[in-house]
């Protein structure tokens, strides 16, 4: 009776009711997810410059359709349902994620890392994506957790290496240390402020173009404090771009911003374009 008078209110005050599906895709075996990740793959490789290059039908067609992933499923946009728990599994707004993207094609990238890729999302799209528009050398994916479907596009990509390490760990930090440096790292693995500012530190002079993921996520106040700290800081040598565009039916319901892209162009590189 109390459950139905407060659905009344709601749908007077304009709340749209739907029931969120509980069980998606649960069921999937690794094989089975990882067959249906492969197709996705082979359908992205199908999408010539032209499309891959258009913001819009990257947000609104290519990226649901390459499957979103379903942990955030208490909080997604209601029409995101069909899309979460398939294909790539991707852990990002396509509104965000799409607009980076082709702010990314505009540069020289050959070489890429990502720190925490869970189970390939962005780490597959943006490998493949950098691919057709550059001659990219390598791309490093590295979690502190193992995932079959790294292991099975490491096995179809030869410009792909696969590091299962803590970035925490003195062995990390060495081997950042000893490396000349990327192009690219994306920044997406221990979401705590002194995990991420760990991450940061270790990059920060090894990459051309830095990115953090979840600056204004309202679930993750320290990648937010970290980044803004970094803003502060380092306005001399970098030109910050931040992709934070919210779905208001989801702002709505659920009161709270998500995620958020911060990219930070170090102002030697931004000259160095396609
Ligand atoms: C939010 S998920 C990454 C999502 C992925 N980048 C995407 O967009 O699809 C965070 C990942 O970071 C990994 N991680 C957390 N702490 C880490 C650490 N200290 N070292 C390496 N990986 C870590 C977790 O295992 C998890 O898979």
């Amino acid at each position: 009776m109390i459950k139905n008078l407060i659905k009344k209110f709601l749908k007077l005050a304009g709340y749209e009711i739907r029931k969120i599906p509980s069980k998606i895709n649960q069921s999937i075996t690794d094989q089975a997810r990882i067959d249906e990740a492969i197709l996705t793959i082979n359908y992205l490789r199908d999408k010539d410059l032209k499309y891959l290059s258009d913001a819009k039908l990257l947000e609104l067609d290519l990226l649901p359709k390459l499957g979103l992933h379903n942990n955030w499923i208490n909080q997604a946009p209601d029409e995101f349902y069909p899309f979460m728990g398939h294909g790539l599994y991707l852990w990002q707004y396509p509104n965000q994620f799409s607009k980076y993207l082709v702010h990314l094609s505009q540069f020289k990238i050959d070489t890429y890392l990502e720190i925490g890729v869970n189970q390939g999302g962005s780490f597959i799209m943006t490998t493949e994506y950098l691919k057709r528009f550059n001659k990219l050398k390598y791309a490093i994916a590295v979690d502190i957790k193992s995932f079959p479907i790294i292991t099975e596009y490491r096995n179809m990509n030869p410009l792909v290496n696969y590091m299962l390490v803590d970035t925490r760990s003195a062995a990390f930090k060495e081997l950042i240390k000893n490396h000349p440096g990327f192009d690219l790292v994306l920044i997406d693995g221990d979401h705590t402020e002194e995990g991420c500012r760990n991450d940061f530190e270790i990059i920060k002079d090894k990459a051309n173009i830095f990115v953090l993921h979840d600056i204004v996520d309202d679930f993750l106040p320290g990648v937010r404090k970290v980044w803004n700290e970094i803003k502060g800081s380092y306005a001399d040598e970098y030109v910050f771009f931040e992709y934070t565009d919210q779905y208001e039916s989801a702002k709505r319901k659920y009161g709270s911003t998500r995620l958020g892209i911060g990219m930070a162009i170090r102002k030697s590189f931004l000259n160095v374009k396609m």
